[in-house]
């Protein structure tokens, strides 16, 4: 079997349970070949080894059983990045490029800010912005030791010295009153959302996804307690639901928050909220 025939076999196994599925094959054949998918499409005709077809139809069947292509790979980029993935976090979203995208614009300048990013993940977040600025002092923190395992994982990968890495249930371990900055994609999907019987999220651990009967919980707490870790004129970033924009300014006014601004994600949703002090 060669390359076109493998791809071709697999995206037609993977029509029915995946809604990328040639992407999907493509991914895992490369991942299988330890190869870019450039390669795939300039040599076709390339014979795989029978150990390959055999590692690559495994792959594909667990894939047809919703595994996301990420775990299976234990891999995926974020902000032109490689990260190390597993089950113990969320695996990161394109979205999630909003919020640093707005801080790189919107701080650029600044130098030796300190920054609060609170679940952390796998440090998607924490990450990006200290390879971005390298002068920043960074504090990532997650309440998941086997988390944060995969987030300092990630950060010797990519040689960064400006985060240090707390485990804290949010606040509680969190000593610093003088951020500059604290930022969170927290878990904000309602706990009773079909959408979490859906796709790749299955996978993905209920502690990282959901808060409260609203998603709003974490979100709440967030924004109730951030001004005791933060300085004058300090500010909250948050990523939320598609669908909460206005619970959340809500939230951000009732504790004192000014200055709110939004961002749309790629679909023209308000993803993210970021106010003042
Ligand atoms: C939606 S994931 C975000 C991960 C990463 N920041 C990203 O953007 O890809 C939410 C993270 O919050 C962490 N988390 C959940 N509850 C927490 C809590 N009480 N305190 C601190 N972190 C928490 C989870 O372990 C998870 O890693």
């Amino acid at each position: 079997m060669n390359i076109q025939q493998a791809l071709g076999q697999a995206s037609q196994n993977l029509s029915a349970s995946s809604p990328s599925a040639m992407l999907d094959a493509q991914i895992l054949l490369s991942f299988v070949l330890q190869c870019n998918t450039a390669h795939l499409a300039a040599w076709p005709e390339k014979e795989l080894s029978k150990e390959q077809q055999s590692d690559y139809l495994q792959l594909i069947q667990q894939r047809q059983q919703g595994s996301p292509v990420a775990h299976l790979t234990g891999q995926r980029e974020f902000w032109s990045l490689h990260f190390f993935v597993n089950n113990s976090t969320l695996i990161p979203r394109p979205e999630t490029e909003t919020l640093i995208e707005y801080m790189l614009t919107k701080f650029d300048h600044r130098k030796n800010l300190k920054l609060l990013d609170m679940g952390t993940g796998t440090g998607a977040i924490a990450i990006a912005i200290a390879k971005e600025k390298p002068d920043w002092q960074i504090v990532a923190s997650d309440v998941s030791n086997e988390a944060l395992k995969l987030a300092g994982q990630n950060s010797e990968y990519h040689q960064i010295s400006n985060i240090t890495f707390v485990q804290s249930d949010w606040f509680e371990n969190i000593t610093s009153t003088d951020f500059d900055i604290i930022v969170s994609n927290p878990p904000y999907i309602a706990s009773d959302d079909p959408h979490l019987q859906q796709g790749d999220v299955r996978f993905e651990p209920l502690s990282a996804l959901t808060s409260g009967p609203e998603g709003l919980d974490d979100i709440k707490h967030l924004c109730a307690h951030a001004a005791e870790h933060l300085n004058n004129n300090g500010w909250l970033i948050v990523e939320h639901g598609y669908n909460q924009a206005q619970q959340v300014t809500d939230c951000f006014t009732e504790n004192k928050f000014t200055k709110i601004e939004q961002q749309q994600d790629l679909s023209g949703h308000t993803r993210m909220t970021a106010a003042r002090l």
